[in-house]
């Protein structure tokens, strides 16, 4: 069973509809890659998906609970994460502080009188652990900001696991990396995935780095799901070359 389910999830913004009647499965252990040009909707979806933005119709089922209508804390508390397109490091903080703080956001004891230390180590630990999957242990007492552009996509990754999601939700993880930082980013994060415990929606501009990773994909095409299947089937898809590739130069351009 999909641990994701989408159904007819729509969004409008007065008379345009950025999002329009998705429908889309993830399931434990499968990357699912969402493609389409700029505009197409893909951060209108995660924002959907991850309560920023309520449907204008449709619904979002995690887990067979129905997510739409919770808060965006809500939805974390559940077990989804996010990372984000523009870089959200605190950056005169470490590495491991950052990672901690991210930790603590879906503790639910967090605000308990006296629970401050157990949540501070409690955070601390799942901090370590994410930053030892992405690579960046060495780097953790290092300020944030101090890190290579390449190492701060690997922390913002770290932060949203260090919430020890079950689902992840990865906003352009290679945007603004140089050809060589993509490539050892696409390595780190084919190794995290293969573990087969998280679910993943990848956004991602990159489609060499869409074909590394992703199990399946969703073409949207103004708001629509104009293609659904492994990245053979997509490739092949004519519609998908006539509708979107073409765009796709131009928006990578
Ligand atoms: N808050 C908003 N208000 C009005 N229009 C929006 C808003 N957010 C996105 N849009 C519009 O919705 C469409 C989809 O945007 P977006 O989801 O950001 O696309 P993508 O991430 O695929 O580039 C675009 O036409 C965009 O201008
Ligand atoms: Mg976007």
């Amino acid at each position: 069973m999909a641990l994701l389910e989408c159904e007819g999830l729509t969004r409008r913004f007065g008379g345009l509809v950025a999002v329009s009647s998705v429908t889309m499965q993830v399931a434990t252990g499968e990357v699912r890659a969402v493609i389409g040009p700029n505009g197409a909707g893909k951060s209108t979806l995660f924002n959907l998906i991850n309560g920023v933005l309520p449907p204008s119709a449709g619904l979002v089922r995690f887990d067979g609970e129905q997510l739409t209508g919770l808060t965006p804390a809500q939805v974390c508390q559940r077990g989804v994460s996010r990372t984000f397109q523009l870089t959200a490091l605190f950056p005169e903080m470490t590495v491991r502080e950052n990672a901690s703080l991210a930790a603590q956001a879906r503790d639910a004891q967090r605000w308990l009188p006296f629970g401050g230390g157990a949540v501070f180590h409690r955070a601390r630990a799942k901090a370590d652990a994410a930053l030892e999957r992405l690579g960046l242990s060495h780097v953790a007492d290092r300020p944030a900001g101090l890190l290579s552009h390449g190492d701060q996509r690997l922390l913002e990754v770290a932060m949203a696991l260090a919430q020890e999601p079950r689902l992840l939700l990865l906003d352009e993880p290679t945007q603004g990396l140089s050809v060589e930082e993509t490539q050892q980013a696409v390595e780190t994060l084919k190794t995290l995935l293969a573990g087969g415990e998280l679910a993943v929606v990848l956004v991602e501009h990159d489609m060499e780095v869409v074909f590394r990773l992703a199990h399946k994909i969703t073409v949207l095409h103004r708001g629509a799901v104009i293609a659904d299947g492994t990245p053979e089937e997509v490739k092949a898809d004519p519609g998908v070359q006539a509708a979107y590739l073409g765009d796709f130069a131009d928006a990578a351009d």
